[in-house]
């Protein structure tokens, strides 16, 4: 399917969650596309992909956290968007087992926060809760999971995103018969430039790669459902248009790779190092590390069927453009060298 953004040209869009790794990349979508973005988020972190690429130049920028209702609704009223996609979360694994109630604070009632705000407002016609892969109860099967399968994350982190799943089921049967089309999307795990995030693979990859030292891989053998950052971040914007068009669109759709994406941490590793050059991987699996699923596969035929939509940079080139914008980033780029890169590489994916 052809991607053209000019529907969001004018469109007052409010994004939560947009100083991250994904808000970030999508603030530069939406400001390409020439729409009225306003954020709301914590801080960014150090480094982050939204001060090096200078995201703040152009959008509004609302720094608070998502569990303070009255400063968010505040920030929310004065915008009155007219598309909210929701992305603030705790997205860590390993850090919901050192901070669950903080996790569950942040990923339920921050989805519960939002919810009102758009409940409360009359300027709202698309609503998307970014979730993850990780919200289906997982029982290690080879086969992907389907939309209608059953909510239970194993962790603190995805179990906190079933509930956020669930919170959002709730406020659409019970709030939403009509005014703002409510959507959920579940998406498999992302690459892309400008991920620092600490226990996250790619990012290990990148950290390593700047010290010159072996890339320490704690689960060599677990698969995942691997895609650049941009196959979501399109996916949402897609599913967030058709259903301000058309109501009848809104519903919960995973969003993932082919099968050819779904590989296991060593593949993605071994990838890595082929198209960085120089450098290798160790196997350190801690003797004591808390659960984590072996394997997840995710089931997208319904957001194929529906939209006609289809994956379009397969591992190999996700690995490769991730590749691109690390060397700019550690050949020392100023924000314009970052925002040039984002840009081509933005480009690059909607001409297919
Ligand atoms: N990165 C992935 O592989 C992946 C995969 C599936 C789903 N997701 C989901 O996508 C979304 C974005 O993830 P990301 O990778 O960009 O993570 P990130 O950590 O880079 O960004 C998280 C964003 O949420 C904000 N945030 C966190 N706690 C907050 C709070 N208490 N109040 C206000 N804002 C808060 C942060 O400030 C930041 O802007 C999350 O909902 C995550 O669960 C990510």
């Amino acid at each position: 399917m052809k991607f053209d953004l000019d529907f969001y040209k004018n469109k007052k869009v409010f994004i939560t969650g947009h100083t991250g790794f994904k808000g970030s990349w999508l603030c530069k979508i939406l400001t390409m596309a020439g729409a009225d973005v306003t954020g709301y988020a914590l801080a960014p972190a150090e480094p982050s992909l939204f001060e090096l690429a200078d995201i703040g130049r152009g959008i509004k920028s609302v720094i608070g956290d998502i569990r303070n209702y009255d400063k968010l609704k505040a920030a929310f009223d004065a915008e009155r968007p007219e598309i909210v996609l929701h992305l603030a979360a705790q997205p860590i694994v390993l850090e919901s087992y050192k901070n669950p109630r903080y996790t569950y604070e942040t990923n339920v009632m921050g989805t519960v926060n939002i919810l009102e705000c758009v409940r409360n407002s009359d300027s709202v016609k698309s609503f998307l809760n970014v979730t993850t892969d990780k919200v289906y109860k997982n029982n290690e099967r080879q086969r992907g999971y389907r939309e209608d399968e059953p909510l239970d994350g194993f962790d603190p982190y995805s179990n906190s995103k079933s509930c956020s799943e669930l919170v959002t089921h709730s406020y659409k049967r019970s709030f939403f018969k009509s005014g703002a089309a409510i959507s959920t999307a579940r998406a498999g795990n992302v690459i892309g430039g400008g991920d620092f995030a600490e226990n996250r693979i790619i990012p290990d990859c990148v950290r390593a790669a700047e010290k010159g030292e072996d890339i320490i891989v704690r689960n060599p053998a677990s698969t995942r459902p691997y895609q650049h950052v941009l196959e979501p971040l399109f996916a949402y914007l897609m599913i967030a248009e058709k259903q301000y068009e058309s109501r009848g669109y809104s519903g919960y759709y995973n969003v993932g790779p082919d099968e050819s994406g779904c590989v296991d941490t060593k593949t993605i590793v071994s990838m890595f190092c082929d198209k960085w050059g120089g450098i290798s991987w160790v196997n350190a699996a801690p003797k004591d590390a808390p659960h984590e699923a072996n394997y997840l596969k995710l089931d997208c035929s319904k957001l194929k069927s529906t939209f006609g939509w289809s994956p379009r940079w397969h591992i190999s080139e996700a690995v490769e453009k991730t590749v691109e914008w690390t060397r700019v980033y550690l050949g020392g780029g100023s924000a314009d060298d970052i925002d040039k890169i984002m840009r081509k590489q933005i480009i690059e994916y909607m001409r297919g």
